[in-house]
């Protein structure tokens, strides 16, 4: 039995999409989050800088004595994980992984659509990951960046959403996709409106779920799971204020929740 909390970070509130999978699967894990409220988008960024952002902010969640780190964002997983498993200890999860394998269980036509950010499509990862375990899938990918702040200030459903997700995804639909992964954390928080522009034939794929039952496993393997009776402690922690924050929380993890702000810069 270990009490330590698990780790969870993205560059802003997407990785909440995340923490809701965590809470769901793993009800008594403590979990410590924190987004990088201050320097988002990673989306724009280059490798470098995202791979530079993501040792900062897996160094300050190590400070919160973490026993394992989900990278909630698709961004710095797939620019940056090869780099965090190179230069720390601790058991790092990315959500690509389990993105891929729940879109290759999804798929009936072999035919799948990524939307993530520029930094996640520029990458690659999906698209090679699913085509080295299924030689005969296409993959089309889509860089959707307004999504981003779209998700961020709380747009989720009005008509600035929608006009977004028809002319982004509009390309994705010619090409007789039946699958969308929603390669960016931020993205389930726009759910409904996607869904409604891509119809009922599209079935949206969200790697968090299988990242959080990855994850569970990986814990129950090696005796690291919290196996008392008490509902985790959730804490939170931004590098920079978000009057969003406690509303988005509500949204998404029907619970509101603060923030504390702390100086990313530090670590
Ligand atoms: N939520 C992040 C992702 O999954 C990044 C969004 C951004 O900062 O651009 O890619």
């Amino acid at each position: 039995m270990d009490k330590r909390p698990i780790g969870i970070f993205d560059s802003g509130v997407g990785g909440l999409t995340v923490v809701k999978q965590v809470m769901k699967v793993m009800p008594h894990e403590n979990i410590v989050y924190f987004g990088d409220t201050a320097r988002l988008p990673y989306g724009s960024k280059s490798k470098e800088v995202v791979t530079k952002f993501s040792k900062q902010d897996v160094r300050f969640l190590l400070t919160k004595e973490v026993k394992a780190i989900i990278v909630a964002c698709n961004t710095a997983s797939s620019n940056s994980l090869e780099e965090l498993h190179r230069t720390f200890d601790v058991p790092i999860f990315g959500v690509v992984d389990a993105g891929v394998a729940e879109a290759l269980r999804t798929t009936q036509n072999k035919k799948i659509g990524v939307i993530g950010t520029a930094g996640t499509v520029r990458s690659g990862a999906y698209e090679n990951m699913i085509c080295q375990k299924d030689g005969q899938m296409q993959v089309f990918s889509k860089a959707c960046p307004l999504f981003v702040p779209l998700a961020e200030e709380g747009w989720t459903e009005n008509e600035v959403a929608r006009l977004a997700a028809e002319k982004y995804l509009v390309e994705l639909m010619e090409k007789g996709i039946d699958s969308l992964v929603l390669g960016c954390t931020h993205y389930p928080l726009l759910k409904r409106c996607i869904g409604t522009t891509v119809g009922d034939n599209v079935k949206l794929v969200d790697p968090a779920k299988a990242t959080a039952k990855q994850v569970k496993l990986f814990l129950q393997e090696k005796g690291l799971g919290n196996t008392g009776e008490a509902l985790g402690e959730r804490t939170f922690y931004l590098s920079d204020s978000t009057d969003m924050f406690y509303s988005i929380c509500q949204k998404a993890l029907k619970q509101g929740y603060t923030a504390e702000i702390i100086d990313i810069e530090q670590f």
